[in-house]
């Protein structure tokens, strides 16, 4: 038996961007892959898988829990109950760990958040890397995913020598073709939508001025759209902005184009209303608006949900988000083509707000520890599924392994109060495929054999009724490195 101890160390658019979703006709039917976890597994065996270990310890008070618990059944099956897709966008590097569990286990479709990107796929040009993208897509297709390409043809995220060239209109078709055959042609089969065309928009509803607007007009948009048919048949093509989520002058002049090129006999299949949106803003007349799309003959899909709040974040304004969620999935919900829903990220460790709006964050469905929060029981409710409530008063311990390489990880442990608080903490838990503890911070760890405590340093042992404390850990582990059961006391 050996026991290791460590020492106490600090560690330390809705204004918009500058867009995904999915279909009906490509429902997914595989089943799911063996990250998906069984819809009938109890609260606590997912929970487990969640990486989650929960304890209610002591003091028993009213507040109203703000932590949300993972639904008996996953996203994906319970939006597959009702004819939708349930996607979150996703990073590639990620999708390991606990990030790639729940990527595999709560979504049936995938969007590379930037893998596709043209800048991303050939940033030389005609010297090509598709790792990301090929490894979102296997990963896909292991899960039993669909998988939304994003995006083809837009004015951001363009590598520097197409950028900052000077083509001729011919050679900018040139560009677009070459580059839409290359890429859709790449994946023929395997991405069952695309976002042909990116933000064509701008919010007066005239067209944004861009490389390909200004080199070949409007009509840049059906060019894409025929290449893009051309190159995989199969595939659903859609156009996708921001701020066209209510009905306003940008969505009208969508709603426009879209019109126009359905009379011209443009393949288009569908529209992509991206909805990053900011908590108490959810558009009044979005049901209205996915209802005019869809009356044109055209599916419509909800590409990059998010919905930002001021940080910190509090109990009101999760609250407030969670109604936002369930808003967003009911206006799809009540349209037929409307598809599904697609997050842009599924937790706050991997969103882009933070960097593009400072002081704001906390926008999508699980937190930073990838803690379920208040939004992910409402997008349960809102697909009908039902989530176990949170003890009421209760200090909770959700363990996650943070990266992982060969023979190393760090993990952390995050302990949360709501209704309760602790003067004190001890977590304790039995590693279940022989890993050690070989240093850890913010708290003095121990381990005997397979167990694990862990104790409050000098100057972290408080968590007050809504606040959180966390601490972290390396550790050694082989052949598997499954998430452990935390107990607090
Ligand atoms: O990859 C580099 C990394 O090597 C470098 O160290 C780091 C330093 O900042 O930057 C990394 O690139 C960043 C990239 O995301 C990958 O993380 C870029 O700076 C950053 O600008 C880029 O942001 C992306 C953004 O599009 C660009 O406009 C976001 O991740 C991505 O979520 C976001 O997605 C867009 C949709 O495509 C279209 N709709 C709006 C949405 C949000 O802006």
């Amino acid at each position: 038996m050996r026991t290791s101890s460590t020492s106490t160390t600090p560690s330390g658019t809705a204004g918009t961007p500058s867009s995904a979703a999915a279909t009906p006709s490509r429902p997914s039917t595989a089943p799911p892959g063996p990250a998906t976890g069984a819809s009938g597994t109890s609260f606590r065996a997912r929970l487990a898988a969640l990486l989650a270990g929960v304890a209610t310890v002591g003091a028993l008070i009213t507040a109203g829990a703000t932590t949300a618990h993972a639904a008996d059944t996953p996203l994906r099956d319970l939006a597959a109950a009702k004819g939708k897709v349930m996607g979150t966008a996703v990073t590639g590097s990620k999708l390991t760990g606990t990030y790639g569990d729940i990527a595999g286990r709560e979504f049936n479709w995938l969007t590379p958040g930037n893998a596709m990107k043209w800048g991303s796929v050939e940033p030389t040009q005609g010297s090509f890397d598709w790792a990301e993208a090929d490894q979102i897509v296997n990963f896909a297709e292991a899960h039993g995913q669909e998988v939304r390409g994003h995006t083809l043809v837009w004015h951001s995220q363009n590598p520097d020598w197409l950028a900052n060239g000077s083509w001729t209109p011919a050679q900018l078709g040139t560009l677009m073709q070459n580059h839409i055959n290359t890429e859709v042609g790449r994946y023929e089969g395997r991405v069952a939508a695309w976002d042909v065309v990116n933000e064509p928009f701008n919010e007066d509803g005239t067209y944004r001025p861009t490389l390909w607007y200004d080199g070949l007009g409007a009509d840049y948009i059906a060019s894409a759209l025929t290449w893009a048919r051309a190159a995989d048949p199969a595939a659903k093509l859609y156009i996708n902005d921001y701020n066209v989520e209510g009905v306003n002058a940008k969505s009208t002049a969508l709603y426009n184009l879209v019109k126009s090129l359905k009379e011209r006999g443009v393949p288009i299949d569908g529209v992509g209303l991206q909805a990053h949106l900011i908590v108490g803003q959810v558009p009044s007349t979005l049901q209205q608006n996915i209802q005019r799309f869809a009356d044109l003959g055209v599916d419509v899909a909800i590409t990059e949900l998010d919905i930002r709040m001021q940080l910190p974040s509090d109990s009101a304004k999760l609250t407030q988000q969670a109604a936002d969620y369930k808003a967003v999935m009911s206006a799809c919900l009540a349209v037929t083509r409307c598809t599904g829903v697609t997050v842009w990220g599924f937790t706050d460790s991997d969103s882009w707000i933070p960097d593009t709006f400072p002081g704001q964050g906390a926008a999508t469905p699980y937190d930073e520890n990838y803690a379920p929060k208040p939004a992910y029981r409402a997008i349960v409710e809102a697909l009908g599924g039902t989530t176990t409530e949170p003890p009421t008063g209760a200090c909770t311990a959700a363990y996650s392994v943070t990266s992982q390489w060969n023979t190393g990880f760090t993990g952390q442990v995050r302990i949360a109060c709501s209704g309760a608080a602790l003067s004190s903490w001890r977590a304790s838990w039995n590693f279940g495929a022989g890993q050690r503890i070989t240093q850890a911070w913010n708290g003095t760890c121990a381990q005997t054999g397979a167990t694990v405590t862990c104790s409050n340093a000098s100057y972290n042992g408080t968590v007050p009724d809504g606040g959180s404390v966390t601490f972290g850990f390396n550790g050694s582990w082989s052949g598997s490195n499954p998430v452990p059961t935390v107990t607090l006391a």
